[in-house]
């Protein structure tokens, strides 16, 4: 029999891959997590349940709000969702929401992440899903992916090869916080089980 599933809503603004990645995870029999919702900020993203636009930040964050609790949502993962997100609502989701950045945090928040890893010459980049916190792209990390950066990549390259590991870190991460496998002590996040099953994977992988 299954345990009771945690309710996950996804938001996102644009190409949607990484909600893909989490919603065929998420249909898994023994996975922990159903995904619930999928929420777009714009208008013509795919993958689209719901978008309107709203010039003022508190009513769509109001708004959103009340999508998710309207659904039951007890998870929240960000998964290229462009807006920034109010204190108030940061604060609504305190370690019940995720992002994934495509970077190893805390290297690299922000934007255009590739070019300035590329511009900097760093021989590893990657990418990180953490908990979201007021600060931008500083929340507690869950898990981590490592990739080389080779001599003849571009930004779209060194991309492609984090985005192949966004889609295997994002599920994993989602997993272990669904679960409660993952706690927040701190600044860090213990994940009961280790190290037999460490939230870190380096390229290439097996
Ligand atoms: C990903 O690289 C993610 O790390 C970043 O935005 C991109 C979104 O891609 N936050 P997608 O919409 O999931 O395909």
């Amino acid at each position: 029999m299954n345990a009771k599933k945690t309710r996950v809503a996804i938001l996102i603004s644009g190409r949607g891959s990484n909600m893909r990645s989490l919603v065929d995870a998420a249909r898994g029999k023994n996975y922990p997590a159903e995904i619930v919702l999928v929420l777009s900020n714009k208008a013509e993203a795919e993958g689209l349940a719901f978008a309107k636009a709203f010039s003022d930040r508190e009513a769509f964050e109001r708004v959103l709000q009340a999508k998710l609790l309207e659904h039951g949502v007890e998870l929240v993962c960000l998964a290229g969702f462009m807006r920034v997100l109010t204190a108030w609502f940061v604060e609504q989701w305190r370690e019940k929401m995720l992002n994934i950045h495509p970077a190893l945090l805390p290297s690299y928040r922000g934007l255009h992440t590739h070019e300035r890893a590329l511009a900097d010459g760093v021989k590893i980049h990657g990418a990180t899903v953490h908990f979201v916190s007021p600060e931008m792209d500083a929340g507690p990390i869950v898990a981590q992916a490592a990739v080389p950066v080779l001599d003849s990549d571009t930004p779209d390259a060194l991309a492609a090869r984090v985005l192949e590991q966004e889609h295997r870190i994002y599920p994993l991460a989602l997993s272990r916080v669904a679960s409660g496998a993952a706690r927040v002590e701190g600044f860090r996040v213990r994940i009961a089980g280790e190290p037999s099953a460490p939230a870190a994977l380096i390229w290439p992988a097996n």
